[in-house]
């Protein structure tokens, strides 16, 4: 069963894994391959192990773990935000959220997603947003969640020019309501 919870720093590490794994797989075709190949996973551990315990504007890290044979509970995705990074668009910003590829579409992201809107709403953020490079698929995903496109621009990702997208949930709730848990009679096999 999958679980939920705040990262702790002794998190980082797995973070990172997941990170490098889900970049290569997700970014494959949009950014450039060396780029990809050069991830460094003792680096962003580092970065993780900052942002979980920085909680300026907000801050937070959700993971979502799975049960492992004889071992600790594997991080199998996270996703982590705060107050908004720019002014303007939305109170809230979900920063990240990635799932390893072997976990996807068990709900994993849902619930991260629901995680991070509780979390915004109580730090006192009425609207919400995330970018997604526009190429990714993934922006499906938040258009199935009801994230509405607020705007479109050019930025450089690993000296390659992409655009990014961004979808606004305003008011949060409707970014909750999406995300709400579904009644256990329609649970997924596995989910
Ligand atoms: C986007 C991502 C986080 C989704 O995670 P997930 O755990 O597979 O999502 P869930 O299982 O919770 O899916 C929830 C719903 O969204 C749907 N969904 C999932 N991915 C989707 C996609 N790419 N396009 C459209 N719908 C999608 C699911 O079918 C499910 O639908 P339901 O309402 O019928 O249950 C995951 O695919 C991922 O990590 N992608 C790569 C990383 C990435 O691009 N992240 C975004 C960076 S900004």
């Amino acid at each position: 069963m999958i679980s939920i919870r705040r990262a702790r720093p002794g998190d980082a590490a797995a973070i990172a894994a997941v990170h490098v794994a889900a970049w290569r797989s997700a970014y494959a075709g949009i950014l450039g391959e060396r780029y990809l190949a050069e991830l460094s996973e003792p680096r962003l551990a580092h970065f993780y192990h900052r942002a979980i315990l920085d909680r300026r504007e907000g801050h937070a890290v959700f993971v979502a773990t799975a049960p492992a044979e004889e071992a600790p509970a594997q991080v199998v995705g996270f996703a982590s935000g705060g107050r908004a990074r720019r002014r303007g668009l939305a109170e809230g910003e979900v920063e990240t959220l990635y799932v390893l590829d072997d976990f996807r579409e068990r709900g994993c992201g849902r619930r991260l997603m629901r995680a991070m809107a509780a979390h915004l709403r109580a730090i006192g953020c009425n609207s919400a947003m995330a970018w997604v490079l526009a190429d990714n698929p993934s922006r499906f995903f938040y258009r199935h969640l009801g994230g509405r496109p607020a705007m479109q621009e050019g930025i450089r990702v690993a000296g390659q020019s992409v655009d990014q997208l961004a979808l606004l949930w305003d008011p949060i709730d409707t970014l909750l309501a999406a995300t709400a848990p579904v009644p256990e009679g329609r649970l997924r096999e596995g989910g």
